[in-house]
């Protein structure tokens, strides 16, 4: 990690003021990763219980609701115009990742196969859903800054990689063909990588220039933690009843 501030040393036998903001900005990214890898978002009951427990049925009927959240791409494309000039480039780097991944094509198509391995349709509650949607819709978009987007998005990359492991093996567990689950296998695969993008390429070089933004990008990462802990728990309470107190 470069240095936030350029300094000079502070005095003899003192190390530069440099080294001592780039070890606080490391350090305080380190403990917002651990908040992250730690939090019940990430470790939840709804995700093991898909991994190892829940039949295609049950699978398919999260992933509709899943897929009604607003696009993620269309998300980072609102954020574009206002993010500085430092990161602007990295981020329409990335979005045309995750447009040119056919995510959109892909998630549909996965979804088509399990719906046809399964013969209940899913009820979606629109009012609850706009309200759960929140994180990713116009409306967030609009009234935050760049921190709190930054802090949020992170998040999001580390734990969509987990997730989305836990819910492919689900349904490789139950012997769904492995074709269909290419939407899976790429985020799996990939963000990870995204989540180090995202702090080493965009984080790093905005707190370099406003290292105040910090705070902000501390309160993105817990906004998005709290809600998809909210998200989830909301799920395994009211979707997945039997199988939470199974598995308890
Ligand atoms: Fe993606
Ligand atoms: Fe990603």
């Amino acid at each position: 990690m470069t240095p936030v501030i350029d300094s000079q040393a502070s005095g003899p036998g003192t190390p530069p003021r440099a080294a001592f903001t780039d070890a606080l900005t490391r350090a305080a990214l380190e403990r917002l990763e651990l908040q992250i890898t730690r939090s019940y978002a990430h470790n939840s009951l709804l995700y093991s219980t898909l991994e190892n427990l829940a039949d295609v049925e049950t699978i398919t009927h999260f992933m509709h609701w899943d897929g009604a959240q607003p696009p993620f791409a269309r998300y980072l494309r609102l954020w574009l115009p206002r993010a500085p000039d430092c990161i602007r480039r990295e981020l329409g780097d990335h979005i045309n990742i995750e447009e040119n991944q056919r995510h959109s094509e892909l998630f549909t198509e996965m979804l088509r196969h399990l719906d046809s391995l399964v013969s209940s349709e899913t009820d979606l509650d629109q009012d609850r859903l706009a309200e759960l949607n929140y994180t990713f819709s116009e409306r967030c978009a609009e009234e935050r800054d760049i921190g709190f987007f930054l802090g949020g998005f992170w998040a999001t990359e580390i734990m969509s990689a987990k997730r989305c492991l836990q819910i492919y093996r689900g349904l490789r567990r139950n012997r769904v063909a492995d074709g269909p689950l290419e939407y899976f296998r790429i985020h799996f695969d990939s963000d990870e990588a995204h989540s180090r993008v995202v702090r080493d390429r965009m984080i790093v070089p905005v707190l370099q220039r406003t290292p105040y933004l910090l705070g902000a990008i501390r309160h993105g990462v817990h906004d998005r933690l709290s809600r998809s802990g909210a998200y989830v728990m909301w799920y395994e309470m009211t979707r997945l009843p039997s199988l939470v107190e199974e598995s308890s």
